[in-house]
């Protein structure tokens, strides 16, 4: 079946109600469209669990920066209503910005730590714009389940730090990446990437097999892993690294030995495109 899409929040709240009032549980997967196979998979896991699934689909104005790439975000209706019918998605959520920001909002949610190092440090204002939509979203979707990929590790550890201390009614569910064949994550910006930058991000799964395999031999200590992954990343002149770094989990406190749950963290550009991964050392 077709999903429903609707556009304000009394149409999500008028279909939305008769499901709470059967006690049904809904999961949410937040997006911002353009969706691929990395986003499908979040909607299989929800229409697995859950007998209602909502997908919400909004580029979100207030998490780009001045520079960055929210005009010509690729925006894609058309087949994302295909990708979320084939996954049994109920009901698709695609506001106009003003539905989710009316005339006169003031209100914006700033998780403090988590959201400070990586992507915080280069993409100042990011994750302010992330808490704050997703915050919003979840007071007009109200779902007991919301999935979240782990491409996008900061995002999920800012959210689940914003749940925690806001006591919102709502697990999140943190899933694996999806990659391409050879490692790349998907994402919706690698349609940004000409065919041979698109070769040369590979190198980042290569940078982060390094490491992996560093881990694997028994090497706990920060540096000398990092150095393994600059040598990969130094192998491709094109790439421009933003950060590498290992960090703790949940936290990411700075760390110079592995001694608990850890991530590496990778991102940089590509021409004019920017990547970004990340693997767990558990
Ligand atoms: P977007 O980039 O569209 O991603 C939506 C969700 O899909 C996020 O949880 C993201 O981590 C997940 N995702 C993207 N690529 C993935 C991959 N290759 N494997 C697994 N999951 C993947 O992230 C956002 O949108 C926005 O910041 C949002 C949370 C919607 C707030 O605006």
């Amino acid at each position: 079946m077709k999903p429903m899409v609707l556009r304000t929040a009394p149409e999500l709240r008028g279909v939305l109600d008769s499901h709470y009032e059967r006690r049904e549980a809904v999961g949410f997967v937040p997006t911002m469209g353009a969706l691929h196979e990395g986003h499908a998979m979040l909607l299989e896991r929800a229409a697995e669990e859950c007998p209602v699934t909502v997908l919400s689909i909004f580029v979100n104005p207030t998490q780009f920066g001045p520079n960055e790439d929210f005009s010509r975000y690729p925006r894609t209706l058309e087949s994302d209503l295909e990708i979320a019918e084939s996954r049994g998605v109920q009901y698709v959520f695609a506001p106009e910005p003003e539905v989710i920001y009316p005339p006169g909002y003031s209100t914006f949610i700033e998780v403090a730590g988590v959201s400070e190092p990586l992507c915080g440090a280069f993409r100042p204002g990011h994750f302010r714009g992330v808490a704050t939509v997703v915050n919003r979203l979840f007071m007009l979707v109200r779902p007991q389940v919301a999935y979240f990929g782990q491409k996008d590790l900061q995002q999920c550890l800012v959210i689940d730090r914003m749940v925690k201390d806001l006591a919102l009614p709502v697990r999140i569910a943190i899933c694996p990446t999806v990659r391409e064949a050879d490692g790349l994550a998907k994402s919706s910006r690698n349609r940004y990437l000409s065919a041979e930058e698109r070769e040369k991000a590979t190198v980042i799964w290569r940078a982060m097999e390094a490491v992996r395999q560093g881990f694997a031999g028994g090497e706990r200590r920060v540096s000398p892993l990092l150095a393994a992954a600059q040598t990969e990343l130094g192998k491709v002149s094109q790439f421009r690294p933003q950060y590498a770094e290992i960090r703790a989990l949940p936290d990411l406190k700075a760390i110079e030995n592995i001694e608990g749950p850890a991530a590496l963290a990778i991102a940089g550009y590509l021409g004019q495109t920017r990547l970004i991964d990340n693997l767990v050392l558990a």
